[in-house]
């Protein structure tokens, strides 16, 4: 497959396309992933507990998260590798830049950052230092301690006129992409509008630009209790190649996310 870039993202988008992520944690699912169909793959600090067996993603540190970079590099055939910078790694400007790039150097194209709109000055830092952007709204998982648990987030008119303008802002700072989690499926259709950069969703509804899963949940291997917004293609395709190309099939067509996998 071909390499995809921000900007070859940018512009499936722009001609009215959807696009898929998957998460990958090493080489062989990168290639597994990205030989199917999939134009990003997200190194994300999930490793921590679907990887590692952690509790959350809070204890996953930054040379982790090198190590799985670095795996992911050797088996990617083209797709767009997104890592993750894990828990307090990018408090300061400084920090993050330090943070971003070990990332970078492990062969990342660009990196995914929790927060709002206080992320501004290190979003642009990192713009200049060349280095491209997502910015993770809604329910952030390294944020669950003062959640006090995995939450659907933006319910209310406060919330919701918060994070649209969280990603506006951050948009304007240098973002290239936003991703929401758990949020009302017409919220992430009014932030999708809202902002000049493809937004990824994950149970935020149908009509962002792209749609992310977890490698694991998606092909049920998790032996957890699954979220709302999972939909196992393996029970569906006998081969996990089959189940990639399902899921990139059905998020092209508009069948994934259906009701059932949404938040109203
Ligand atoms: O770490 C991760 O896998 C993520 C996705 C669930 C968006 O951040
Ligand atoms: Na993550």
């Amino acid at each position: 497959p071909k390499q995809q870039t921000v900007s070859t993202i940018k512009k499936l988008v722009s001609e009215g396309e959807k696009f898929t992520v998957l998460t990958a944690y090493d080489a062989t699912f990168a290639h597994l992933v990205s030989s199917n169909g999939v134009e990003v793959i997200l190194v994300g600090d999930s490793l921590g507990m679907v990887f590692q067996g952690k509790e959350s993603t809070v204890p996953v540190t930054v040379d982790e998260m090198v190590y799985h970079t670095a795996a992911v590099m050797r088996g990617n055939q083209g797709a767009l590798v997104m890592a993750d910078l894990p828990f307090n790694s990018y408090g300061s400007v400084e920090q993050t830049l330090e943070s971003s790039g070990k990332l970078m150097r492990a062969g990342a194209h660009m990196v995914k950052l929790e927060g709002g709109a206080w992320l501004c000055d290190s979003v642009t830092a990192l713009s200049r230092a060349g280095i491209p952007t997502c910015l993770h709204l809604g329910l952030t998982p390294q944020s669950v301690n003062k959640f006090g648990g995995y939450k659907v987030q933006g319910r209310d008119d406060t919330a919701a006129q918060t994070m649209i303008c969280d990603a506006k802002a951050l948009v304007e700072a240098g973002a290239d992409f936003i991703l929401l989690e758990c949020v009302p499926a017409d919220l992430a259709k009014r932030v999708t509008e809202a902002v000049d950069a493809p937004v990824i969703g994950i149970g935020a509804g149908k009509d962002t630009d792209g749609q992310v899963l977890v490698i694991y949940d998606m092909l049920g291997l998790n032996p957890h209790k699954m979220a709302k917004f999972v939909k196992n293609y393996a029970a569906i395709d006998t081969t996990w190649q089959k189940a990639i190309q399902a899921y990139v099939q059905d998020v092209k067509e508009g069948h994934f996310p259906a009701p059932e996998h949404c938040f109203e």
